[in-house]
């Protein structure tokens, strides 16, 4: 049995360590509307679960006066835990402790946490709160990143990763959240970018504050860096329990059934849309309406809103949801769009989430300057990751499926599993109007009253191609059905879909238009 006096050592030494940087930095902290680091892990994981690991490794620093130094914990807590009683591997930087900076030591905490996680299976929770590379530590320092971002990428479709900035996240530190799969961001608290405010001043004369910079909402509206954007560090965490509620804990984990208690019960799924193909609608309501309880967890939900994204759950199943949204810019495909749900088609392949894919727009974006800014490359992410997506992959067209928009959007020539359509479906090269004006150009201008004849010939193109008839005749799509079938064909499509084996060509891997 240890003695007494060993035991209360070993508390003694605990307690001084796990007080960080000291009373006067936590305050400091705490005033900025802060948690600490470790009040932070005691949040997210369930009670009492968390164990922390290296509470006594020290920085090995010799320079700068380091060797004087002494960093508790050296500036980050690392541990497991459990979260809905399911393990999970965590860390989180100290800002109290010398700016929660990165030494090698602190590097090595970090990559010891995450080799655990890539092993053992389980998420890797990054809670980022830091000055990023520790200045006194040099090449060490940086080699430590370094050492990060290789893990970031091998575990990269392996187990779920997800960042967490609460605080600075400076310098070359972002690229560790950049390679992770969800990053989550507190408003007024969240700081993220590569150079900050004094570099920006010194090189190029401009002031701008850190907020403007890489607030929170810069990320969540304009970048799509984040994911997930909170009012408060409390709802943030909740957001985490949240989508790991949803997602599958390694790539060879079974999805759990969850049960489900009321299935569609505010939606009336066939007054959403409206048959007036010029009136936007809301897709989420569709979405709530064919998931179970009507509950949909929206993920980069203020960046390019033109594309809904999200995990739902059908009969009790995790479903990944990617769903043109008619209410912003008619539900193009554009540069940001194109990335963002090409980007979650990948993310839901890599951990066996079937896709289910929503149709309505009227194609990609026109414009110079979406042809400017790589819409031909950006565009193409969407064609190779639905064609790469070897899990059952199911799509109904709504309304508009129209031109590349029609076969972006999971069509049946990309290897959709199942393409259904509801009756008002338009499958076509483009709109009628501007189908009419093109191919009875000739007779329209021609015509003594052009308006009578282009308004009949926009009736025939309709007549003929408008319908989703012409697509179905061909088996591009399986069944035309009426909005109130959907959750039902979608649940038997599931279901019969549970056993998916495909083959592609054997390769290293492809080369996809990053
Ligand atoms: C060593 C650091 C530090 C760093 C902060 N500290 N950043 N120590 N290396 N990078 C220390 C401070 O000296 C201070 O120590 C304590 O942390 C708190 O910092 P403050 O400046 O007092 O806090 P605050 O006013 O809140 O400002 C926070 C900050 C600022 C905006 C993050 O500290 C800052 O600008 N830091 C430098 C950011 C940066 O340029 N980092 C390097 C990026 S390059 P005391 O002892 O006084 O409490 C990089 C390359 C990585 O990261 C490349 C990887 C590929």
């Amino acid at each position: 049995m240890a003695s007494t006096k060993k035991v209360r050592e070993l508390q003694q030494r605990k307690e001084q360590i796990q007080l960080g940087g000291g009373e006067k930095a936590i305050q400091k902290q705490v005033a900025m509307g802060k948690m600490t680091a470790r009040e932070r892990i005691i949040q997210i994981v369930d009670e009492g679960s968390f164990n922390e690991y290296d509470l006594f490794v020290e920085h090995d620093a010799r320079d700068f006066g380091m060797e004087r130094k002494i960093l508790h914990g050296d500036g980050v807590i690392t541990g497991t835990g459990t979260i809905g009683g399911k393990p999970v591997c965590i860390f989180a930087q100290d800002f109290t402790v010398a700016g929660g900076s990165l030494g090698s030591m602190h590097a090595r905490k970090i990559t010891k946490i995450m080799d655990h996680s890539l092993k053992m299976r389980m998420p890797l929770i990054g809670i980022n709160d830091s000055g990023g590379a520790r200045i006194q530590e040099g090449v060490n320092s940086l080699a430590g990143y370094g050492e990060i971002f290789f893990r970031n990428t091998l575990a990269s479709g392996v187990i779920p990763q997800i960042s967490v900035i609460l605080g600075p996240c400076a310098g070359g530190a972002v690229y560790s959240p950049a390679l992770t799969d969800f990053v989550f961001v507190v408003d007024n608290i969240s700081k993220m970018f590569i150079t900050g405010p004094e570099v920006i001043k010194t090189v190029l004369g401009e002031d701008i504050s850190m907020e403007e910079l890489g607030g929170a909402r810069v990320h969540s509206e304009l970048t799509g860096n984040a994911h997930f954007f909170a009012e408060s560090e409390a709802e943030c965490f909740d957001q985490i329990k949240k989508l790991l509620s949803y997602i599958p804990w390694s790539n060879i984990s079974l999805q759990e059934k969850k049960e489900v208690k009321d299935p569609q019960k505010q939606y009336d799924i066939n007054k959403i849309v409206p048959a007036d193909k010029r009136l936007p609608y809301d897709v989420r309501d569709v979405i709530r309406a064919v998931s179970d309880d009507s509950e949909f967890l929206e993920i980069q939900e203020l960046w390019a809103a033109n594309i809904v994204i999200g995990f739902g759950r059908i009969d009790g199943r995790t479903v990944g949801f990617v769903a043109n949204q008619p209410k912003v810019l008619a539900g193009v495909l554009d540069v940001d769009s194109s990335d963002k749900s090409a980007r979650f088609i990948r993310y839901c392949d890599a951990f066996n989430i079937p896709i289910v894919t929503l149709v309505d727009l009227p194609g990609y974006l026109p414009g110079v300057d979406q042809e400017h800014a790589g819409v031909i490359r950006h565009g193409a992410k969407v064609l190779y990751a639905y064609s790469e997506a070897t899990v059952p992959k199911i799509t109904v067209i709504l309304r508009k499926a129209y031109g590349g928009g029609y076969i972006a959007m999971n069509s049946r020539h990309l290897r959709a599993d199942f393409v259904f359509a509801w009756p008002d479906a338009e499958v076509a090269v483009m709109g009628p109007e501007g189908a009419a004006n093109i191919i009875f150009r000739k007779e329209i201008s021609e015509a003594s009253d052009p308006d009578k004849v282009r308004k009949e010939k926009v009736k025939e193109y309709i007549d003929k191609f408008a319908n989703p008839y012409v697509a179905a005749a061909k088996g591009f799509i399986d069944a035309v059905i009426e909005p109130r079938e959907t959750r039902r064909s979608l649940k038997h499509a599931l279901e019969v879909s549970g056993s998916k084996q495909i083959g592609m060509p054997r390769k290293k891997h492809g080369v996809p238009p990053f």
